[in-house]
């Protein structure tokens, strides 16, 4: 994906879309099939998501955000809850909560991340000593598509479950939380659609799980997102799905669909809820990336390999995304400088920038941002958080990349880098 802007000067966009044909024909034939909204492409797509992801049911929706914001309600949770998120990801993980009521405690990250395969992954410790009667769900997030270790959340929950009160503000979540009787395990799994652990893939790991397919994810509908959950022994699936269904739709007890149907026009509006639906539109698109995505991920890899290689031969500390524990979806390449400051790594990123090469960084912490500043917290809590942004560069990891801008990337990285060195 090379565009010349300039004689002789390559720019290799960050992360834009790998839309083909198929996804295109799929757009065009939704939109002349006369059904545009929520229908049977989207149920299509939920079944078909559900098989990948080795779980009963997905629901697809308008964003990860909304997906998390619908897990927490689902689970009945809202004001006067606890919600442990770590310092070290995207607004999305901690706002999901607070737009129900809840209140966020940030976590820590481990001194320069996980020890096998460096993903900034939470403290485990403070994890445990954060968990207090209010604490009704952990949420983990499997930055740049690595599963986060969920054998020890599980561990830590089950250790403190004598401090658990299941007490959800609605119905379903009493019930939820009183059948499961520890905290809850959430998966903020906007970057791992397709990753596996132990033989796993993510979605049948944590208790719920909401995925991301925005237009910079390894797999799109443009805007959009996905729930799912484990089977919870007692509750229904089908009651679990029509909830998320209210609450996606108005509080609507018929979607449109159902009330094409002779005679179908009654409905009642169950909750004054919320408004956060896939279109047919969206789900073509992902129907068609569907099929494709098992060869995106592994071309993803094919690159990963390629800056693995050149990484290790300079010294620099890379996420390992392939490892005897799991395989990620190689969603985001992460490199940390070593000796680097802020104002270097920026410095970096603008050469890098002036050579046709656009990087990023994933993540500026939380705390750090206005908004988390103005709820009280301060980035000097969260050292190892710090730490591991200030040297950090995302490079450009996408299916657009030809093998001749990946050897770009790699020189001009090279040349740029050993500078500092
Ligand atoms: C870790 C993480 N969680 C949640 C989200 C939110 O995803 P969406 O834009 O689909 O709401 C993102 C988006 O980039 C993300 O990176």
């Amino acid at each position: 994906m090379v565009k010349k802007v300039m004689e002789n000067k390559r720019v290799i966009p960050f992360s834009p879309p790998d839309i083909s044909e198929a996804e295109i024909e799929e757009v065009v034939a939704a939109l002349k099939s006369g059904w545009i909204t929520t229908g049977p492409r989207t149920k299509e797509l939920e079944k078909r998501l559900a098989d990948y992801c080795h779980t009963s049911r997905v629901v697809c929706l308008n964003s990860a955000t909304a997906a998390e914001e619908l897990n927490f309600r689902i689970c009945g949770i809202g004001e006067g809850d606890e919600v442990i998120v770590p310092a070290y990801t995207y607004t999305a993980t901690a706002s999901a909560a607070i737009h129900c009521g809840a209140t966020v405690k940030f976590v820590d990250i481990q001194k320069d991340g996980n020890s096998i395969n460096r993903m900034p992954e939470m403290d485990y410790d403070k994890v445990s000593e954060a968990i207090t009667p209010k604490t009704k769900a952990i949420v983990a997030v499997d930055i740049a598509g690595i599963i986060a270790d969920y054998d020890k959340l599980f561990k830590i929950v089950e250790q403190k479950r004598n401090l658990f009160v299941p007490d959800g503000n609605t119905d379903l979540g009493r019930r939820i939380q009183k059948t499961i009787n520890r905290v809850l395990v959430f998966d903020d799994a906007a970057h791992s659609l397709g990753a596996s652990r132990k033989g796993k893939m993510v979605g049948e790991i944590a208790d719920f799980t909401d995925y991301s397919f925005h237009a910079v994810k390894n797999f799109t509908t443009a805007e959009g997102g996905a729930s799912t959950w484990r089977d919870i022994s007692g509750i229904d699936n089908e009651e679990i799905y029509h909830q998320y269904q209210l609450y996606s739709l108005h509080g609507q007890s018929k979607d449109a669909l159902a009330k094409t149907k002779i005679g179908a026009w009654e409905y009642d509006i169950e909750g004054a809820w919320y408004k956060c639906n896939m279109t047919d539109i969206m789900a073509a698109i992902g129907l068609r990336q569907l099929d494709r995505y098992q060869g995106l991920l592994e071309r993803r890899r094919a690159i990963i390999e390629r800056y693995d290689a050149m990484c290790d031969e300079m010294g620099i500390r890379h996420l390992n995304h392939y490892t005897d524990d799991g395989e990620s979806s190689g969603h985001l390449y992460l490199a940390r400088i070593p000796g680097a400051d802020d104002t270097v790594r920026r410095e970096i990123i603008n050469r890098l920038a002036e050579r046709g090469v656009m990087t990023n960084v994933h993540y500026k912490p939380l705390p750090m941002m206005t908004a988390y500043r103005q709820l009280g917290w301060d980035i000097k809590d969260f050292p190892n958080s710090y730490d591991y942004y200030q040297n950090l560069i995302t490079l450009p990891l996408h299916t657009k990349l030809t093998d001749e801008d990946v050897d770009h990337v790699v020189s001009q990285f090279t040349d740029v880098v050993k500078e500092y060195l």
